[in-house]
């Protein structure tokens, strides 16, 4: 146990002391009650939290468990959109502002600033739907959206939940060869995306990628038949024959579109995320039990009440599960306000989440680890200069947040008293899954506490028994939960053999935890080749056969380092080919190479030259040398100034290396 999981704790504050009107969940016992019930009955737990939603047609089964394959409220029929935007206008809250958003730019005039009633999103929502049907989508069609923070990729989204059709957002920092393999993945014909996105200033050319990964699957049986533009940065692009302008397309059709009652089990989204071997995988999720287990996580984790008061603010993007599941499905069914920013944290200056925070009277304010400790480094002055006392509760999630980061986040915007949700969870399991809850739990700066209500989590060894508390084990899921994957999209294989193989009879998440003695959660990190890079998730083999596709490359391994701003940086170790010298001109060109070939958020903060590559004599990488190297924490005595040689450290490394 290390001294920070011994760290004293912070009791959380009377509801009076932050301004919030009450606690959902006021008490330890009260959760603990909560808890137990759902363990011991979690059919009766999920039923009475499930029976809060609109359903066209009520379930016949809260649970169908074969393992690794779970169903939910099964037999039962409802609608994502529905429930997030039609029910507040049929229960007479049509003119409470479901959406705010603020553009990036900021001329003297102030940003733009558009706040979006639930009756506008409503039309808007169905509107998009109509346009999406008249081009032929149907229920279970896939739709690519690849676009900007702009209003237009809430309204898409809740478009294709309107009418059943399945969304795969691509987050906007990745490069055309990304959006190739998806759409290829998820044989999608019709993309909606953007001119352009903000970003810091500059356009990001979302149409002219869009435009290359079309020309490349163009004369195959993946071709993309429809592109919707939406105009937002006004660059010049080109319009094509499959193109369409949103403000034409959109713009012109009827509001009238109902929603679909469609099957609780009815995929409602795929998400691509990183995996330890191979090409990214197309995480399924499904209707009932992602909107019953995001929107209930999201009104006990942030303490949610529909009093037209609150103001929520999550910093993620659509393009990751974040921005899903508590921007828009989580958070729109508990009729709260959800703030939507289009830019930079530090455009025009570091101070712009504050001063959003300060305009907007955030309430509920979501964001990670690694943007956190970006704001220490930028200096106190800049939160310290607003007014920040309408926030109630603070959140985290996407990486373990460093003891120090939490605590300046709790007294630099906290004001020293709200209580801050550190929110363990995965793109996979759809919703949280360990957190704290802000009225009930005391907190630890590094632990995400307990699980939440429902969930059956613990620390156990490659057997799956529990270890003792103060012991390194692998992070395990006993029994299904609402939100959790069904699969990965066209690869049984893969889903079973990721999440179900390791651990007998239960779910393995591939994160390495440590209970303390109060039964806090403590996680360790990652077990698998997948880094974590500003929260955002990266396969080591992505990066590696990015970089051996540079035609200097003959040899890659690719490993986490520390970095202060990131967490985790990569660091990648190359073996060049015949001919190929080393220097900073190579080390700039393979950056831009894998930035162009999976996005920005790939590039290595650290290229380091090899004659070769530290091996076992059964020919696998020493990874965990290399990670040593990388961390500074094992010394090179040979001359290192352009190529190293990895044999010297290799021979006093231990033969198990693995
Ligand atoms: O390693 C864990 C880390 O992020 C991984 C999931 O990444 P992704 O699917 O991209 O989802 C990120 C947003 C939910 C996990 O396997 N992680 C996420 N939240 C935390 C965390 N690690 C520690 N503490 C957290 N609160």
């Amino acid at each position: 146990m290390t001294t920070e999981q011994t760290v004293p704790t912070y009791a959380p504050p009377a509801a009076n002391d932050v301004g919030a009107l009450s606690w959902l969940v006021g008490s330890m016992d009260a959760y603990r009650a909560m808890h137990q019930r759902s363990i011991d009955d979690p059919e009766g737990f999920w039923s009475d939290v499930a029976s809060e939603f609109h359903w066209f047609e009520k379930w016949d089964t809260v649970v169908e468990w074969d393992l690794p394959d779970a169903k939910w409220f099964v037999g039962g029929k409802t609608n994502l959109c529905y429930n997030a935007v039609d029910r507040h206008v049929a229960d007479g809250y049509s003119e409470q502002i479901a959406i705010i958003w603020e553009g990036e730019p900021y001329p003297d005039s102030g940003p733009e600033v558009r706040r979006i009633t639930y009756r506008e999103l409503q039309n808007e929502t169905a509107k998009c739907a109509n346009a999406l049907k008249a081009m032929g989508v149907k229920k279970g069609d896939v739709v690519t959206i690849y676009m900007g923070m702009v209003p237009e990729l809430a309204v898409a989204c809740l478009a294709c939940a309107r009418i059943g059709a399945v969304h795969s957002v691509i987050f906007g920092g990745f490069s055309s060869s990304a959006i190739v393999d998806r759409v290829k993945d998820a044989k999608s014909k019709v993309i909606v995306t953007c001119d352009g996105s903000w970003r810091r200033g500059k356009v990001v050319p979302l149409k002219e990628n869009v435009d290359e990964a079309c020309q490349s699957l163009d004369g195959t049986p993946d071709a993309v038949e429809k592109v919707i533009v939406v105009k937002r940065c006004e660059n010049d692009v080109a319009i094509n024959g499959r193109d369409v302008w949103w403000h034409d397309a959109v713009g012109g059709a009827s509001d009238d579109c109902p929603c679909v009652p469609l099957d609780s089990e009815a995929m409602s989204f795929l998400l691509y995320t990183s995996g330890s071997t191979g090409k990214p995988k197309g995480i399924v999720h499904t209707t009932g039990g992602y909107m019953v287990h995001t929107s209930y996580t999201s009104k006990l984790t942030f303490n949610m009440i529909p009093d037209g008061q609150q103001i929520y603010w999550c910093t993620a993007d659509i393009g990751w599960i974040t921005g899903h599941s508590y921007i828009l499905y989580g958070i729109l069914p508990n009729r709260v306000t959800s703030v939507m920013y289009e830019g930079g944290p530090d455009f025009p200056d570091a101070s712009r989440f504050w001063d959003i925070v300060e305009r907007h009277r955030v309430t509920q304010f979501y964001t990670a680890p690694t943007a956190i400790r970006a704001f220490m480094k930028w200096g106190n002055e800049h939160p310290a200069k607003h007014d920040l006392t309408t926030l109630q509760v603070l959140g985290t999630v996407g990486e373990p947040i460093n003891p120090e980061a939490w605590k300046w986040y709790r007294k630099h915007i906290g004001r020293g008293v709200c209580p801050i949700v550190d929110t363990w969870w995965q793109t996979e399991t759809g919703g949280h899954m360990l957190t704290p809850l802000p009225g009930a739990t005391p907190t630890k700066p590094g632990s995400c506490t307990l699980p939440f209500p429902g969930i059956d989590a613990a620390v156990v060894d490659e057997q799956g028994n529990e270890v003792p508390n103060g012991e390194q084990g692998l992070l395990a899921i006993r029994k299904p939960w609402p939100s959790m994957l069904r699969g990965i999209f066209g690869d049984r294989e893969r889903f079973v053999d990721t999440y179900w193989k390791r651990l007998p009879g239960m779910y393995f998440p591939g994160d390495g935890a440590v209970r303390d003695d109060d039964g806090y959660f403590w996680i360790t990190g990652r077990v698998d080749d997948v880094i974590n890079v500003s929260g955002h998730r990266l396969g080591t083999a992505e990066v590696e056969s990015a970089l051996v596709a540079h035609p200097a490359v003959v040899e890659a391994a690719v490993v986490g380092m520390p970095h202060e701003i990131k967490g985790t940086g990569i660091a990648a170790f190359v073996t060049l080919g015949p001919g190929h010298e080393p220097g900073e001109g190579l080390k700039n060109e393979l950056r831009a190479h894998v930035g162009n070939d999976i996005g920005a958020i790939a590039k290595p903060d650290l290229i380091k030259f090899a004659a070769g590559l530290p091996k076992t004599r059964s020919g696998k990488i020493m990874r965990r040398l290399l990670r040593d190297i990388a961390a500074g924490k094992t010394e090179i005595s040979q001359d290192v100034t352009t190529l190293e040689d990895l044999s010297v450290v290799a021979k006093l490394a231990s033969s198990d290396e693995s």
